[in-house]
């Protein structure tokens, strides 16, 4: 079959297959159709190569995940050593196998909290989901069924499955997919250069949102919600950092009601926001925790949930009464995932690599920063080594680009013209390099990136 809408491509190309054969996850299809797909080809330390031989530097780790770059020979020799011994074995009905034995120990031991019990799955997706269905099953399991709804936020993003879609905050992954499902809540989303009212402080503008919280819990009833989900600083929302003090206001109204906090950690944890996880940087108190990405560095896809020991007990006996705790991935625990995710968590040790990120990450916010008088930029927003860089139509009132002039995607466009791989989210500019980039490749990333943004000011201009 040929492509209906692109054939420029030889129908032997890579490009041609792709456009052929592959539908591809969270991208316009039409637009794909148009421009043929970037086909990546190897990778080393923060760099990235094409099939037509370019190199970029990787500014978003992947997507927030390649912690330890590319091309790290201890990952793939674990990964083949693993393979060669053990591919693959299952926690199913009691069975269990030794990365996965050490790496929950291991992991349990790094938790910002009390952890009891790892569970494993594949990906963020999955493990909130996981999230929710134990919530549900805890408080089946304690006798309050009642006690089901999660509350999430506008803007947050904690996967696309059915579950963890419908805490996504985002409309365009809920519009014609038929989510969110019923019982799934959001709340504010803590943006305070996009959600403050004129001449409201930070401080009220907080305790604002603390109030509408609580007001939500009041008028759902606080005994039907189980649990409030919330990302340390929002990814995919467009890096939102919530202000001073957001999360004790938040703690405080939850802990008033007995409501359990939830912390996606799938993009913060393991270093990125300065210390081994975002909790800690922004003052989070966790019942659970969703980890992913970087715990395998992205080298294997492996995800975990780790809860108290308290959320354990009573699942214990619920599923003697019923044959089993019937949840589970073929994958949960595979060999291979756990032994690279153990190693990776071994690396972030011995090389000190949390120690280098909060070493490296105030010159990083400094050059993020630097573009907040830029004429293009409405906000800079970031800590450790993620941020956002938001362009505005007028800055002086906030007004954003229309969505259909495309400025961000304009200015993702030039970034990776100039040999800079970042991602727009909408007119935010997202930047989350690997872990391990150097304060040299910091002054790279920034080099590229200046020259993509007074292009794409040009091109405002000269569009205007
Ligand atoms: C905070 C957060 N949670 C969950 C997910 C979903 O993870 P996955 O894409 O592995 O399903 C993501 C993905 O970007 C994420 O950023």
């Amino acid at each position: 079959m040929t492509d209906p809408l692109h054939n420029e491509f030889p129908a032997d190309s890579l490009e041609a297959k792709d456009l052929r054969h592959v539908l591809h996850p969270t991208t316009n299809l039409k637009l794909h159709h148009a421009t043929g797909p970037r086909i990546q080809t190897r990778a080393q330390g923060v760099y990235i190569w094409d099939n037509q031989g370019r190199q970029y530097l990787e500014g978003m780790a992947g997507l927030w995940c390649t912690a330890l770059g590319y091309g790290e020979e201890e990952l793939a020799r674990v990964a083949a050593e693993q393979m060669r011994t053990l591919a693959y074995s299952q926690l199913f009905g009691g069975k269990s196998n030794e990365p996965s034995i050490l790496l929950a120990e291991k992991l349990k031991a790094m938790m910002p909290f009390d952890a009891g019990r790892v569970f494993f799955g594949l990906s963020g997706s999955d493990a909130n989901d996981t999230q929710v269905k134990l919530m549900w099953y805890y408080h089946n399991a304690i006798g309050k069924p009642e006690r089901k709804k999660i509350i999430s936020r506008q803007r947050g993003y904690h996967g696309v499955t059915v579950a963890s879609g419908s805490l996504t905050g985002l409309p365009y992954f809920h519009a014609h997919f038929n989510l969110p499902i019923e019982g799934i809540l959001h709340t504010d989303a803590p943006h305070y250069y996009r959600g403050a009212q004129p001449g409201e402080s930070e401080a009220e503008y907080v305790k604002r949102l603390a109030a509408n919280l609580e007001a939500l819990i009041q008028r759902e009833g606080p005994e039907t919600i189980a649990a409030f989900i919330a990302e340390p600083v929002m990814g995919a929302g467009g890096v939102i950092v919530p202000p001073d003090g957001y999360f004790p206001a938040i703690q405080a109204v939850l802990d008033r009601y007995g409501i359990f906090l939830i912390d996606d950690e799938v993009i913060c944890g393991f270093g990125r926001t300065g210390n081994p996880f975002g909790a800690q940087t922004l003052a989070m108190r966790p019942t659970t925790v969703s980890v992913a990405k970087a715990l395998s560095s992205a080298y294997l896809p492996i995800s975990a949930v780790v809860i108290p020991e308290f959320l354990y007990e009573p699942m214990i006996e619920l599923s003697a009464k019923m044959g089993s705790f019937a949840h589970g991935f073929t994958y949960s625990g595979h060999p291979v995932c756990a032994a690279v995710a153990l190693r990776t968590l071994e690396i972030f040790e011995e090389r000190r690599i949390f120690e280098h990120v909060a070493a490296i990450s105030p010159g990083f916010q400094a050059r993020l920063r630097s573009y907040a008088d830029h004429p293009l930029v409405g906000e800079v927003r970031g800590v450790g080594l993620i941020g956002a860089i938001e362009l505005v139509q007028d800055k002086a009132s906030r007004q954003p680009f229309p969505g259909k002039q495309g400025v961000g995607a304009y200015c993702a466009g030039r970034c990776e013209a100039n040999g800079l791989i970042v991602r727009n989210l909408g007119d935010s500019l997202a930047f989350c390099p690997p872990l391990i980039i150097t304060e040299d490749q910091v002054d790279e990333l920034f080099t590229k990136f200046d020259k993509a943004i007074n292009e794409t000011l040009a091109w405002v201009r000269a569009s205007a």
